[in-house]
């Protein structure tokens, strides 16, 4: 996360007079703060984590008439031999839409960079898109029931279905990369200087909510991903007619609980690895196991609650839920960034924590500046003296308890009166499958897209984040599929190509098919080197752009030039699980492609080397020489490559 100490214009005194003279004046302040309504009848405030919810199975269920529809014409279109298409569909449809596979995608953590790189990912599967039928990857999107982010892979996930689930390039439009949120001069509908976010700030908590930088942060991210709309709830999404037609994948957030195991440095707090991963979606919020084990209704998130009933029948909340906070709540690693400055960096052996620590000095030393420790310094006094919160007081998302009270938590959280949150990938696992792996969920196929820059010095990918979720659903018992240590992505190029895991279900931590396929997709250089710093936050058209082909490239590996069978072979792992819930055999087309194209098991020596990758398609152009046509970063920087 970068931004420049320069556009920090205000003086804390100046924020903290303003603050007093004018709270509720601003353009956005009054939506921004929730709300207190008479509680409503009829509500289960709290359920216990067994199976989906009511509306999330109904939604499930129709979304599945949609994919189904949706996947036979994806499936046409590939062609694949031996394989009757319409033969699928009736045993489909004969089950009652029962075997109709679950498909999610899931986009990493990694700031804006992989918030863009993701979205060209999504663009390159999207049947609306000409260019992605062409080249035989269009079309899986809409097959997806689910699409979970956390962190930079929150803010597609929430733009996306907070604005109606439109295309990448229209998305695009409604973004304006071009502004810097971080700098703003004046308060528009798309950017606001930090007076006027300080002033959202007090609204809120002049109503009686904690406020911290997830709450700023929040802001600036929905200044960019959900313009305009600051008064749009992560719960009004089951408004929206798309996804009342079940045109659309549901979007699942991940949030990471602090409890009394976290750990603690320079007063801080960071979660140890088995800390509790909440779900933050449209209908719920909660943990399926864990600290929680039980779930409340997103739409009253900041009720009070006590043993699962609200304290006040006069203060339920609405409007909690914002969705600019949401994404803050997902992105909320102010924790990790104080303790990197603080310790000057020399705390990156903290091994439990995710790639922020350490890499941010590495970014501060090797790329562009990246919160330098002076800028944490300038918040934290901002915040002090415009709302009187302390450092530890605004560095979580301190959220009012839902589960006070309640048996199935743990102790500690049945205890707590606020649930302290902070950034999804706190845990170690950047990429949000956590919520898509639940058995309740019933996925059989996942693309997870990670660009979460943590493999040092040159920010590719490494396959850590892959290789810790499998751990923790090893640990947990959770179906998933074996991933092999990182030292193997490194050796077989997992981290430049697509790669299955689990397509032999005995490759899975429950050896039978209740686990998904995954497909990882690690950003690589295909046809620009896109390594650039998670903080990066404004971009060219053109470097837009650049960023959109790269992940096309990627997704369609160079438009089927790097293989021309690859388009169905990605059709094939996404049926795999299905086609023995129908009986149907594996066509012999989709049996030669999993053989190149999935983890056959065998766990080698692997290598260690530095991640130093060349343009995957053009091998020759070098980091330097690329640069020459495409002056976007500082030439003085090293992103490093062999060539
Ligand atoms: C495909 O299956 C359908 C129905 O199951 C059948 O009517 C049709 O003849 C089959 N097509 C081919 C080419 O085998
Ligand atoms: C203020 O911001 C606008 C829009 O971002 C920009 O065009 C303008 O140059 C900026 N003015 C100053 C004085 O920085
Ligand atoms: C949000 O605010 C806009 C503009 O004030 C208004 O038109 C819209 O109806 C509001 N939406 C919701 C969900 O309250
Ligand atoms: C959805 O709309 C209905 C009807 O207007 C309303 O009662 C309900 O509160 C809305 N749900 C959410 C979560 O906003
Ligand atoms: C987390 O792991 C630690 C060390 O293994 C253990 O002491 C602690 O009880 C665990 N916490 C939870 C909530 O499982
Ligand atoms: C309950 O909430 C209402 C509305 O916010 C407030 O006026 C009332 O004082 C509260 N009652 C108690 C007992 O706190
Ligand atoms: C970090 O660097 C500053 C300035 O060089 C120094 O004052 C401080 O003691 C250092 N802190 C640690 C934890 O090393
Ligand atoms: C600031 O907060 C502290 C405790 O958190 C309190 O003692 C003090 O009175 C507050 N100062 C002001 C000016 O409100
Ligand atoms: C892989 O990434 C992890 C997490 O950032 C890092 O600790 C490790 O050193 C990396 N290993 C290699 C070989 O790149
Ligand atoms: C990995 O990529 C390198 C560089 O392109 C190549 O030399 C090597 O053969 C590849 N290894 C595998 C296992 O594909
Ligand atoms: C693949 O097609 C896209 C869209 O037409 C194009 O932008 C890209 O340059 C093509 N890639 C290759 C390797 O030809
Ligand atoms: C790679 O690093 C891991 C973890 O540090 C180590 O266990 C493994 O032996 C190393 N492998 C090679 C080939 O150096």
């Amino acid at each position: 996360m970068i931004f420049h100490s320069s556009f920090l214009v205000l003086t804390a005194t100046t924020l903290g007079s303003l603050i007093h003279q004018s709270v509720g004046q601003a353009p956005y302040a009054k939506s921004y703060a929730p709300a207190y309504v008479q509680c409503p009848p009829n509500i289960e405030w709290v359920r216990p984590a067994t199976g989906l919810s009511k509306p999330e199975s109904a939604w499930v269920q129709g979304r599945k008439k949609v994919v189904l529809a949706a996947l036979g014409a994806y499936l046409e279109r590939l062609h694949i031999p031996d394989f009757n298409v319409s033969n699928y569909l009736g045993h489909m449809h004969a089950s009652n839409f029962e075997d109709v596979p679950i498909m999610g995608l899931a986009i990493s953590g990694g700031g804006w960079a992989s918030a863009y790189t993701g979205t060209g990912a999504l663009r390159a599967l999207d049947a609306r898109l000409p260019a992605a039928v062409q080249h035989g990857t269009g079309g899986l999107l809409q097959c997806m029931t689910y699409m979970s982010g956390l962190s930079g892979g929150s803010f597609p996930t929430v733009s996306f279905a907070v604005n109606g689930f439109p295309t990448a390039d229209e998305i695009v439009k409604i973004w304006k990369p071009t502004i810097d949120r971080l700098g703003a001069n004046q308060t528009t509908q798309y950017a606001a200087t930090f007076t006027d976010m300080f002033k959202d700030l007090g609204a809120k908590m002049e109503a009686g909510f904690s406020v911290g930088t997830a709450d700023l942060y929040g802001l600036i991210f929905g200044y960019e991903f959900t313009p305009g709309v600051f008064n749009v709830t992560l719960s009004g999404v089951v408004n929206e007619t798309k996804f009342k037609n079940h045109e659309m994948p549901m979007p699942i957030l991940q949030v990471i609980e602090l409890t009394n195991s976290a750990a603690e440095l320079y007063g801080l707090k960071v979660p140890v690895l088995n800390d509790t991963t909440y779900d933050l979606t449209p209908f719920e919020f909660g943990a399926w196991g864990g600290s929680a084990s039980s779930f409340t209704p997103t739409q009253y998130l900041g009720t009070k609650l006590k043993n699962g009933v609200p304290m006040n029948e006069s203060a339920c909340v609405v409007g909690f839920d914002g969705a600019a906070y949401a994404m803050g709540m997902s992105a909320a690693a102010w924790n990790l960034w104080a303790i990197e400055a603080f310790s000057n960096g020399t705390e990156g052996s903290f091994s439990k924590a995710k790639r922020s620590i350490g890499s941010l000095m590495n970014h501060l030393q090797r790329r562009e500046e990246i919160v330098p420790p002076a800028t944490i310094t300038e918040i934290d006094g901002a915040f002090q003296k415009a709302l009187n919160l302390s450092l530890t007081e605004i560095a979580y998302a301190e959220i009012p308890n839902p589960f006070l009270g309640v048996s199935s938590a743990s102790p500690y959280t049945q205890t707590a009166t606020d649930l302290s949150l902070v950034d999804g990938s706190e845990g170690g696992q950047t990429i949000p499958l956590w919520g898509q792996i639940q058995p309740a969920r019933k996925t059989s196929f996942i693309v997870a897209w990670e660009d979460s820059n943590d493999a040092h010095p040159y920010e590719w990918n490494n396959g850590t984040n892959l290789y810790n979720t499998y751990l923790a659903a090893k640990a947990a018992n959770l179906p998933f599929p074996i991933i092999p240590p990182v030292s193997n992505f490194i050796s077989h190029n997992y981290t430049t190509k697509p790669v299955f895991f689990g397509c032999d279900k005995k490759l899975t931590t429950t050896r039978d098919s209740r686990a998904p396929i995954v497909l990882y997709l690690a950003n690589a250089p295909y046809s620009s080197y896109m390594n650039y710093s998670a903080g990066v936050n404004v971009m060219s058209p053109q470097q837009m752009n650049d960023i959109f082909v790269n992940s096309f490239n990627l997704v369609t590996q160079g438009n089927g030039t790097l293989d021309a069978e690859w388009p169905v072979c990605l059709g094939c792992a996404a049926i795999e699980r299905s086609l023995e819930k129908a009986g149907m055999m594996t066509p012999a087309q989709c049996k030669s492609c999993f053989k190149r194209y999935c983890w056959d098991g065998k766990v080698g020596v692997g290598s260690n080397k530095t991640v130093d990758l060349s343009l995957v398609l053009d091998p020759k152009v070098g980091y330097k020489d690329w640069l020459n046509s495409h002056m976007y970063w500082n030439a003085s920087l090293s992103h490093g490559n062999a060539v």
